[in-house]
C-alpha cells in the first residue's frame, strides 16, 4: 500500500508518497481501505514544524477519513468487515490504509457519501464543541466566524444557523463574499473590512455572543471587542503564524507575541469569556463520540452538508495543500484515495 509522509519541515517537497506495509490491527482496531480524507489547516503548520502536537519528522499526517473496513480486532464487537466507516485517526489518515480504534470509527448510513463524511470530523466536531457544548448556544445568539469560506467556517455557520442564530457575520478575503453569503452570513472583506464594527452594528450596538478566533495574534483581541456583555470568544488557531508555504519563524514569533494575555479582573468586570480549544488534545474520547453521533444524525437528516471545495487524487497532495495556502478553497478539500 501507499502513504504519504511528511520527510522533515518544511516546504512542499518535503511530501513524499512512498509503499509500506499494511498494517494490522491490534485487538480493539479496525483496518480501514480509505477511500476519502480529509486536509485541515493543522496538517499544513505540522508540515511547516509549527504545530505543538505533531510527531517527530517523519510521519503520516491526516486526522479523518472515509472508507471501508477491511479487517477487524478479535475484541470488535459493533463494526464489522465490509462496513462503511467514518474514522478520526490521530495522526496516519493520509493512507490506502490504516488502523482506527474501534471508539473512534462510526458506521455511515448508505445515504452518507464517503465525501460528506471524510468532510465532517474535524471542522463539523470543531464547530459543535466550540458553539454547542462549550458555548451553550440559545436560539437567538448571534456569531462571528472568521476564516467563513473554509472548512470549519462553513461548518460554523451551518450549525448556528440549524440552532438558531439570529445573526452570523464571517470574515474571509474578499473573493469569497458571494460564497460566504450564500452560506448565511453577513461578508466581512478581511482586505479592510471592520468587522467588531459590523457585529456591532448587526446587534443592536451589543456585540455578538460568540466569537470564533482561529487566527491569533492581535486579531484576537479584535474578536474579544466585537463580544457583548456575556459573550464567548473561542480561540483555536494560530493562521497567522503561516503566511506562505514554507516556515516564517517571524510571523510566527510575531503571531505569539501578539496574543493577548487576558486579565481575569477586566475579564469577570465585562463577563466575557476566553475558551481555549484543541480537539486533538481534547481527553475525554466519550465527549467526541457523542458529538460525532449527533452530527451523524444531522447529517443523514439533511440538517447539515458538508461543502467540499474539491478533491485531489492522493499522489496530487501537494498540490491540494498549495490550493490551501493560496487561500482558494471554498469549503473541505479532499484527498481520494479510493482503489
Ligand atoms: N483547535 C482546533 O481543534 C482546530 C480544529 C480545526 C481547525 N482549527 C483551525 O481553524 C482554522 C481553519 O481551519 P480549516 O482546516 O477549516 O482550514 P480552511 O479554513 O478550510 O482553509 C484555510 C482558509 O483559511 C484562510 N486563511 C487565513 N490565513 C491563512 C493563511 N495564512 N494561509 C492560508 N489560508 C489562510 C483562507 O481563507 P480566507 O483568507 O478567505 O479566509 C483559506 O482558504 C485554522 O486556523 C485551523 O488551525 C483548529
Amino acid at each position: 500500500m501507499r502513504k504519504i509522509i511528511y520527510r522533515k519541515r518544511g516546504g512542499l517537497d518535503s511530501i513524499e508518497v512512498i509503499d509500506c506495509e499494511t498494517p494490522t490491527p491490534k485487538s480493539d482496531e479496525i483496518l480501514v481501505e480509505v477511500h476519502k480524507a480529509g486536509i485541515n489547516f493543522a496538517d499544513l503548520m505540522m508540515r511547516q514544524g509549527l504545530y505543538g502536537a505533531a510527531p517527530d519528522f517523519p510521519f503520516t499526517p491526516g486526522y479523518e477519513v472515509a472508507g471501508i473496513v477491511l479487517e477487524c480486532g478479535e475484541d470488535i464487537k459493533g463494526i464489522a468487515i465490509g462496513d462503511r466507516v467514518v474514522a478520526m485517526t490521530n495522526f496516519g489518515g493520509y493512507s490506502q490504509q490504516v488502523v482506527v480504534q474501534e471508539n473512534q470509527a462510526w458506521v455511515l448510513p448508505e445515504e452518507v457519501s464517503f465525501a460528506s463524511a471524510a468532510a465532517m470530523p474535524v471542522a463539523y466536531v470543531t464547530a459543535f464543541h466550540m458553539l454547542s457544548f462549550l458555548g451553550n448556544f440559545q436560539v437567538g445568539n448571534s456569531v462571528l466566524i472568521h476564516h467563513a469560506a473554509g472548512g470549519v467556517g462553513t461548518a460554523a455557520s451551518q450549525i448556528a444557523n440549524l440552532l438558531g442564530a439570529s445573526v452570523v457575520v464571517g470574515t474571509s478575503s474578499s473573493g469569497k463574499k458571494d460564497f460566504v453569503e450564500n452560506q448565511g452570513m453577513i461578508h466581512v472583506s478581511k482586505e479592510g473590512g471592520d468587522f467588531v464594527k459590523v457585529c456591532k452594528e448587526k446587534t443592536g450596538g451589543k456585540g455578538v455572543d460568540h466569537a470564533l478566533d482561529p487566527v491569533g495574534g492581535k486579531h484576537v483581541m479584535l474578536s474579544y471587542k466585537a463580544l457583548c456583555s456575556g459573550g464567548r470568544l473561542y480561540v483555536f488557531g494560530a493562521s497567522s503564524a503561516s503566511p506562505k508555504i514554507r516556515t516564517s519563524w517571524l510571523a510566527a514569533y510575531r503571531m505569539w507575541r501578539q496574543t493577548p494575555r487576558f486579565d481575569p479582573i477586566k475579564m469577570m468586570n465585562s463577563n466575557k469569556s476566553v475558551f481555549g480549544v484543541h480537539m486533538g488534545m481534547w481527553d475525554d474520547k466519550e465527549v467526541l463520540k457523542q458529538h460525532m453521533i449527533k452530527l451523524a444524525q444531522w447529517l443523514k437528516e439533511g440538517k447539515i452538508d458538508p461543502i467540499i471545495d474539491s478533491t485531489f487524487h492522493f499522489e496530487d497532495v501537494a498540490a491540494a495543500q498549495k490550493h490551501i495556502h493560496d487561500r482558494k478553497n471554498k469549503g473541505k478539500v479532499l484527498l481520494d484515495f479510493s482503489p
